[in-house]
């Protein structure tokens, strides 16, 4: 028995990195999945690796993602699982940031979400039954310099999860993760051209290493799952611990621990 048995799920993003991980998950839990990305033939290897439906789609688009959505909830007999997670990155200093770019970033990931809300919910509301889970990032619980609009895309996302989770509890569950530093085609710049800077950040993380997109799919199959059933609301953080690091006596313990005599 898997854990997302008689389930239909949309992934947007779902050609690359967390996004294909989790509908592999998914379909192991039993799910019928539909891939939907910008990248349709990504979508196309990912679904026929796992049976499912792909379509190529650009979240920032609302009608035309709204398209996509009956078409793939259609193909599948129905809807109960949203999977909001394309999303795009992009580094400049705030007062330098083109406009076109700004709009670009905050449309995909923001925009993006909203669409996918407004496109499954009435599905879902039909079918008496819903989860949505909507990828935010640690970014938008610590913004990093150098990153304004997608910070302020993905704490717009919590929010918005937030607002969608009143409005549409009990029938649907809404839930956001926000992911840490995870090694996928997003970030592959930064472990390709700068690993000291990978090491630093693994050096801050309690568990030891950067994320996988698989430590992000569970998770996520885990919120779409009746394991969560009492859970609504919520931007759970799945970083390994790394955004831990902000008291304001951070460290101090393993200092003053030398002073102390051995127990
Ligand atoms: N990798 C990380 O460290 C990390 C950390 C925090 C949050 N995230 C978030 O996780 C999500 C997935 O990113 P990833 O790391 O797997 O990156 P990725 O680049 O491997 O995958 C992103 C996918 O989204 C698709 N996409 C981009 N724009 C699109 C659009 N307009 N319409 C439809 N599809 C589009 C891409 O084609 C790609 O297949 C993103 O929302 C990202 O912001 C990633």
């Amino acid at each position: 028995m898997g854990l997302l048995d008689g389930h239909r799920a949309i992934v947007t993003g779902g050609g690359s990195g967390i996004g294909r991980a989790t509908c592999m998950r998914m379909a192991r839990e039993g799910a019928a999945v539909a891939v939907l990305d910008l990248d349709g033939d990504a979508a196309e290897v990912v679904a026929k690796e796992i049976d499912g439906h792909a379509f190529q789609v650009d979240v920032s688009q609302g009608d035309e993602l709204a398209r996509t959505v009956e078409q793939a909830a259609q193909a599948m007999g129905g809807l109960s699982v949203m999977f909001n997670n394309a999303g795009v990155g992009s580094f400049s200093a705030l007062h330098q940031y083109a406009l076109e770019e700004w709009d670009r970033v905050v449309r995909v990931n923001l925009y993006g979400v909203f669409h996918g809300i407004r496109a499954a919910a009435p599905l879902m509301l039909a079918g008496g039954d819903g989860r949505i889970v909507n990828t935010s990032s640690i970014s938008g619980t610590r913004p990093a310099a150098g990153e304004a609009p997608y910070s302020a895309a993905k704490a717009g996302i919590a929010a918005l999860t937030a607002s969608a989770a009143l409005e549409y509890g009990p029938v649907i569950r809404v839930n956001a993760v926000a992911p840490g530093l995870i090694r996928t085609a997003l970030t592959d710049p930064m472990f390709q051209g700068l690993p000291d800077h990978v090491d630093h950040v693994v050096g801050l993380t309690p568990v030891g290493r950067a994320g996988e997109p698989e430590d992000i799919a569970d998770v996520v199959v885990f919120l779409c799952s009746d394991l969560a059933r009492f859970l609504t609301g919520q931007n759970l953080v799945v970083d390994g611990g790394l955004t831990l690091h902000t008291s304001g006596v951070d460290g101090i313990f393993d200092r003053i621990r030398t002073l102390l005599p051995d127990p």
